[in-house]
């Protein structure tokens, strides 16, 4: 919805997704290259992630996704190029990485939740250790957030004791209860039971509803179609392409999307 003759409304008469300040640039990456030894997984990526954008990147495995997410908060450095968050840029160490860090919420495949401590103290912990936030604020903040991703009854149960796509919710509210400015996620569903995956999605179409910034890596073609604004193609550590959800899925330019999508709807 970045293009401006966009209805207000959707088609779906679901009201459009708050413009607060939207087309400002958030995440940057300008001309980002990485290696691992020989292998070459980034490739002069170029990318703006713009403020409330949903960008879905999609790509064959081992093209460089889970890499692209892991370098925008510099869980992997880089060899050259440059990433901004917010207009800052992101230092190779140090207080004003952690800073930045923090401004960046990540959800992976795997929950990576605290296998002994409670829901609650799992979403709390961040705010209170890292942020300072007086225990009680923090619960209260935490309590909203399990509130809104439908698990508030499962706050003083341990992550074993919930499904697959409650515990997913669950890192989606702990990673928000830091208040990123930007969420990524890389493959959330992918892990999860069939009927588990919409749950989770669910809660990231609401999320984007919100006005969110979200990059979100996903083989979930009906999410990218409900719920991005723009799609992003890699192959080979090279964004190849990219276009909005209906361009790229009924007309894709490259012939390795192209590719890429008939292997998709013939599985
Ligand atoms: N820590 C690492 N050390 C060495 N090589 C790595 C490392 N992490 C990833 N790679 C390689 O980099 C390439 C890109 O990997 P990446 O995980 O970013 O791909 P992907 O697009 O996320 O794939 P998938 O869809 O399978 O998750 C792959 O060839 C992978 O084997
Ligand atoms: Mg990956």
């Amino acid at each position: 919805m970045t293009d401006p003759s966009a209805p207000d409304v959707a088609p779906d008469g679901v009201a459009a997704r708050p413009q607060a300040g939207a087309g400002e640039p958030l995440v940057v990456l300008r001309d980002v290259n990485k290696h691992f030894g020989a292998l070459h997984v980034l490739r002069d990526i170029d990318l703006t992630v713009r403020r409330g954008e949903v960008v879905v990147v999609i790509g064959p495995s081992g093209s460089g996704k889970s890499t692209l997410c892991r370098v925008i908060n510099r869980l992997e450095p880089i060899d050259s190029g440059t990433i901004t968050i917010d207009g800052a840029e992101l230092p190779e160490e140090g207080r004003e990485l952690a800073r930045l860090r923090a401004e960046v919420g990540m959800v992976f495949q795997s929950f990576n939740l605290f296998a002994h401590k409670t829901i609650l103290d799992n979403v709390m912990l961040g705010p209170v250790k890292a942020k300072g936030m007086r225990p009680r604020d923090a619960e209260r903040r935490a309590k909203d957030l399990l509130d809104r991703v439908g698990v508030a009854n499962q706050s003083a149960k341990r992550p074993a004791q919930l499904s697959g796509g409650q515990q997913q919710r669950v890192a989606i509210a702990r990673a928000l209860a830091m208040q990123p400015k930007v969420m990524l996620f890389d493959e959330p569903t992918s892990a999860l039971d069939p009927e588990m995956i919409n749950e989770v999605l669910d809660v990231m179409t609401d999320l984007a509803k919100d006005g969110m910034t979200m990059v979100v890596v996903t083989h979930e073609m009906g999410f990218a179609r409900r719920a991005a604004d723009r799609v992003v193609f890699m192959d080979e550590g090279r964004i190849v392409e990219e276009a909005t959800p209906e361009e790229f899925f009924t007309n894709a330019r490259s012939p390795r999307a192209q590719d890429f999508l008939s292997k998709l709807l013939t599985h």
